[in-house]
């Protein structure tokens, strides 16, 4: 076959055009799929199938008070999609266990809803990085829709929950001991608090100032706070990373948030001036390698979809406008630690999504 182009004829092969389109039918299919992990898991139908056996859409609608046309539609589109399973003699659907773990239990270190919201939320705002990308502008964290807020917060705190205090902090030299003891703490770009709360109920004789420059996050932070009975020991404040309160912390952390600033070696500087000289900065970023190519895998194909849609926009709408994306690899990110005046950088963690990285004056 012969496809002839602007500037000049090309052969392509019609076998591969056409397993090219099915990839592209079944990347659709997948797309569409983002908004329906969402429907099920803000309908509650995750929670009613899991444990439950196998149900009709007319039990899994009388469960969840929703209409059965529309239960029907959308578990024959988790049924194709193997999320959930269907019998065609009883005309029944079941959630698996593995799914049911998954989509249905917020404690598991693999629950899904919130990436999908967090993704779900970064397409509502597509049409305006579209524009943006047009002429160089950027769009700020603070500017999307809350469902990049909570789906954030509710993808992360699983991973947090299963590694943060029983993995990240016991590979920094002597951290942990200062914790048990009573230290100062900044938890920096901390969204809606969920690392600040986490570390505050592991660590009772120790305080913390939860910081964000996003006033939205920080009012949902006090609130989390509150809720965990930990109040009295964290404090959070609306403060860019460069102007965060404070001195004399015997720890610095930032998790995820590096890499969304717009001055991250503004950032590093101010983080230096009040670290104590012995104290330790901990930098949780996305996992990546230093060249581009060794982020072709799914990990770094969802990640470079979020840096387009949300990190690199909202780096590109702060001073200096560094824009690192959440792609950036540990050289970059020591690069950015040297420049703010730290003279230590070790990679001391890693998940398959996170890189945890020691930083010290
Ligand atoms: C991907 S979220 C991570 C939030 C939180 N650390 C977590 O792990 O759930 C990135 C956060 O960085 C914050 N952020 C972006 N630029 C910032 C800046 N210059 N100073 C402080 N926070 C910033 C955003 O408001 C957002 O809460």
């Amino acid at each position: 076959m012969i496809v002839a182009t602007t500037e000049q004829p090309v052969e392509i092969n019609v076998d591969d055009l056409m397993q090219f389109v099915f990839k592209a039918v079944e990347e659709v299919g997948a797309t569409l799929n983002t908004a329906l992990v969402v429907m099920g898991d803000k309908l509650g139908l995750y929670q009613a199938l899991a444990g439950a056996g196998a149900l009709s859409p007319a039990e899994l609608a009388e469960r969840t008070g929703t209409a059965e046309r529309y239960i029907r539609e959308w578990l024959n589109a988790q049924a194709a999609g193997g999320y959930v399973t269907y019998d065609p003699d009883s005309g029944r659907y079941t959630l698996p266990p593995v799914q049911a773990a998954a989509l249905a239990d917020p404690d598991c270190p693999a629950y899904l809803p919130g990436f999908f919201q967090t993704a779900l939320g970064s397409m509502i705002d597509s049409p305006k990085i579209t524009e943006a990308a047009r002429s160089g502008a950027g769009f700020g964290w603070h500017e999307h829709v809350a469902d990049v807020f909570e789906g954030c917060e509710r993808f992360f705190r699983p991973g947090y929950n299963a590694n943060l205090v029983s993995a990240w902090l016991p590979a920094l030299d002597g951290v942990v001991a200062k914790l048990e003891q009573g230290a100062l703490v900044a938890d920096v770009g901390c969204g809606h608090g969920a690392s600040t709360i986490l570390m505050a109920q592991a660590y009772p004789n120790s305080t913390f100032v939860g910081s964000d420059y996003h006033a939205g996050s920080i009012e949902t932070a006090r609130r989390r706070a509150e809720e965990a009975g930990v109040a009295a020991r964290v404090r959070f404040e609306v403060a860019p990373a460069g102007g965060y309160t404070g001195t004399g912390y015997d720890l610095v952390t930032m998790f995820d948030c590096l890499h969304d600033m717009g001055d991250p070696v503004g950032a590093a500087r101010h983080v230096h001036s009040t670290l104590k000289p012995d104290g330790t900065w901990m930098i949780v970023e996305p996992a990546a390698g230093d060249r581009t190519e060794d982020n072709f895998n799914p990990v770094g194909r969802a990640y470079y979809g979020f840096s387009t849609l949300v990190c690199t926009p909202a780096s590109l709408s702060q001073d200096v406008g560094l824009a690192l994306g959440a792609q950036a690899g540990p050289a970059r990110i020591a690069d950015v630690t040297g420049a703010g005046g730290f003279t230590r950088f070790r990679r001391v963690a890693e998940t398959p999504v996170n890189l945890v990285y020691e930083v010290r004056p």
